[in-house]
């Protein structure tokens, strides 16, 4: 497996690559269209992202990499319709996000938590399911089973500030993952948590998507968790965020430890070192 550290990257691989079945009419899940932004400061602005252009294939999961600041939050938010481009076009399942994105096909796992500090972590997962049809009961059923699954069965009825950091972020997984959206959009999921609940939640999230066949972005400081979960890592250069690399990660599961995802951490380790970008891990 080989970087290819241009700006202007598509490897071959990721040019050709069939797209996994979703069952989605659509090829690609999100598209990245020769987008950049630019926010205030200061009374002028600043560039946060330029030209900046990757598909998200229906059904992969894709990790996106790059250093604090580089605009990775504000891809994710794109790809939600919560910030519109200067430049350039975010697709969601093929239509222009402009406004329009069907929040009932997306789940958001933002970068903080987000839980309503007055209501309890089953409460705070329901919410999730309150704008739809889902009856009361059905409701808090599948919000307990998701609880479950990010092993919170029994904090259910805890408020936010009863609970560890890394218990809060397991909450707003479960909270990402009750709509059972078809789109999911992660934001440092993981980055609160042990080291081995972490390694739970890489194979939960596999599971999940090997039953549900969705499509997954999710931003990552941490270079072997790309590797280890990912179909294809998208990496950013520092502000103003570029493509920096876009690479295929065809191993099979599971990689945690393996010699060949070793190497490629290794690969891009050394292809980071080069940017000479003040990462945080
Ligand atoms: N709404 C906003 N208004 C003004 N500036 C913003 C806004 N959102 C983000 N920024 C700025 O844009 C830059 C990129 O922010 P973004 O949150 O996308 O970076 P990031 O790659 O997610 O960084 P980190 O790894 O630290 O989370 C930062 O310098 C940030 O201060
Ligand atoms: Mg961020």
């Amino acid at each position: 497996m080989t970087i290819t550290p241009a700006p202007d990257v598509l490897t071959a691989a990721a040019r050709h690559h069939p797209v996994s079945g979703s069952g989605s009419p659509h090829p690609h899940a999100v598209s990245f269209r020769h987008v950049s932004k630019r926010f205030p400061r200061d009374g002028g602005t600043f560039e946060v992202l330029r030209d900046v252009s990757f598909d998200v294939p229906a059904g992969e999961v894709l990790a996106v990499l790059g250093p604090s600041g580089s605009g990775k939050s504000t891809l994710l938010n794109m790809a939600a319709g919560l910030i519109a481009p200067d430049g350039g076009q975010v697709m969601v399942l093929g239509h222009p996000t402009d406004g329009n994105v069907d929040w009932s096909r997306l789940g958001y796992m933002f970068q903080d938590d987000r839980l309503l500090p007055w209501r309890t972590a089953l409460d705070n997962v329901t919410l999730a399911l309150e704008t739809g049809r889902t009856p009361k009961a059905e409701r808090r059923e599948r919000a307990q089973s998701r609880l479950a699954l990010v092993g919170l069965a029994e904090f259910a009825r805890s408020f936010p500030h009863q609970l560890s950091g890394g218990m809060r972020s397991r909450v707003a997984l479960a909270r990402s993952l009750v709509t059972e959206p078809d789109i999911l959009l992660m934001d440092e999921p993981f980055s609160r948590l042990d080291a081995q609940t972490r390694t739970t939640m890489h194979e939960e999230l596999l599971r999940i998507h090997d039953e549900r066949a969705m499509s997954i972005v999710f931003v990552t400081h941490d270079v072997e968790e790309a590797v280890i979960l990912a179909d294809r890592i998208v990496m950013l250069s520092p502000r103003p965020g570029r493509l920096h690399t876009e690479l295929e990660v065809t191993l099979p599961h599971p990689r945690l430890g393996t010699k060949e995802a070793l190497e490629l951490v290794g690969e891009l380790r050394a292809a980071i070192a080069g940017m000479n970008a003040d990462w945080v891990i």
